[in-house]
């Protein structure tokens, strides 16, 4: 089986881990000992940002966020329903209530347009969602989030390496979260990481990462154990170092599968632009106009074949029975009809040449 993601982890890490375990320093009480404050720097660094705040989850780093941006009881925050549970998670957990906002058809992102018809006086933030690995369009959501004065907390757990105007995915948010999971473009196993121009935030990052301590024994606050690891942090700093390379792979991958799937027209094509850079974490296509079954029935087919190409998200976060029956249903079409007919096809690093053209052939001759 070609499975749709795999981490590629070399010598190098190992070599890393092996150190820190030889060093004895396995993590640090108050939450960044001297590998974690490296990846922070670095990390900072990669992100065009000035802070980052290294923690053991990508769904840590979003409820931290969100606790950060100051969301509480009762409070809106408006994100995507076709996203990754952990996005609305980070809401609930922090009190707040999500408000589901439906999806660009063409980018499969929060549209901007539905942002504004969900805002309400409770409304305190806004949580587009870099899925695929493609940036939401932030620029008009940071607009509106202005005029509102709602904060901006961007979910880029699958965006390592995604620009927009250039400029690395995360930077017009006031706060953006990583995650590190074994399947995203870089990992450190479990790990996330948030990254912010603001020096409040980051300073009540850290709080909340650990204990709510700014010295040991004291907490200043509710806080958590969110700790990253000395181990996690040796694997992120050599992974960080190689992202670059990664990523490269996957759009070297992702353009000769595009080239062989353009001999269809029943499938619409993930696309890039220079301003626009792809992270491209998942190669996502649509079967244009499809019911769910045939979307499903591909997929079935695909992986007969040893192709691990998966739906994400079939459930969209709405209609999952947990928040359907909290939070009440709401109609959101485009989010509902994308969920039936998308699938993504394994196009990471250790994918080779050979395999890619077997996948399009593959997919070409079922369609
Ligand atoms: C969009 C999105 N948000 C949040 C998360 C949560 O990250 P983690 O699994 O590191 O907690 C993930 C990845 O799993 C994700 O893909």
């Amino acid at each position: 089986m070609i499975p749709i993601n795999l981490p590629k982890i070399g010598e190098e890490e190992i070599e890393a881990v092996v150190r820190v375990m030889r060093s004895g320093v396995l993590t640090h009480g108050l939450g960044a000992g001297p590998m974690v404050t490296q990846f922070e720097n670095n990390f900072a660094k990669f992100a065009g940002v000035k802070y980052a705040v290294a923690v053991n989850t990508g769904t840590a780093a979003l409820h931290a966020a969100v606790l950060a941006a100051g969301v509480q009881q009762g409070d809106e925050v408006i994100l995507p329903s076709f996203t990754f549970v952990a996005t609305a998670e980070a809401v609930v957990m922090a009190g707040g209530k999500p408000v589901f906002a439906d999806i660009d058809p063409e980018t499969y992102n929060i549209s901007p347009a539905e942002i504004e018809k969900k805002i309400t006086k409770k409304t305190k933030a806004i949580m587009p969602v870099d899925l695929y690995g493609f940036s939401a369009d932030i620029k008009p959501i940071r607009e509106i989030a202005d005029a509102h004065s709602l904060a901006v907390i961007e979910d880029a757990a699958q965006a390592h390496g995604a620009t927009y105007n250039g400029r690395p995915a995360g930077v017009f948010a006031d706060a953006a979260c990583w995650s590190l999971y074994a399947s995203k473009n870089m990992t450190t196993g479990e790990g996330g990481v948030i990254t912010t121009d603001n020096a409040e935030i980051a300073e009540t990052l850290r709080l909340l990462r650990n204990h709510g301590e700014k010295t040991k024994y004291t907490s200043l606050m509710l806080g958590y154990n969110y700790r990253m690891s000395e181990i996690q942090a040796a694997i992120g700093i050599v992974q960080l170092e190689k992202l670059s390379s990664f990523v490269a792979k996957r759009r070297e991958n992702a353009k000769r599968l595009s080239k062989l799937l353009a001999k269809t027209d029943r499938l619409k094509l993930p696309e890039e632009t220079d301003k626009r850079r792809h992270s491209w974490y998942l190669y996502t296509v649509r079967l244009k106009d499809a019911a769910e079954a045939e979307r499903n029935k591909i997929l079935e087919e695909l992986r007969k074949k040893g192709i691990g190409a998966e739906a994400y998200y079939s459930t969209p976060v709405h209609l999952m029975p947990y928040y359907r029956e909290r939070f009440g249903r709401c109609s959101l079409p485009e989010t509902e009809k994308a969920a039936k007919q998308v699938f993504s096809l394994p196009i990471h690093p250790s994918v080779t040449q050979e395999q890619i053209d077997y996948i399009g052939e593959t997919l070409l001759n079922l369609l």
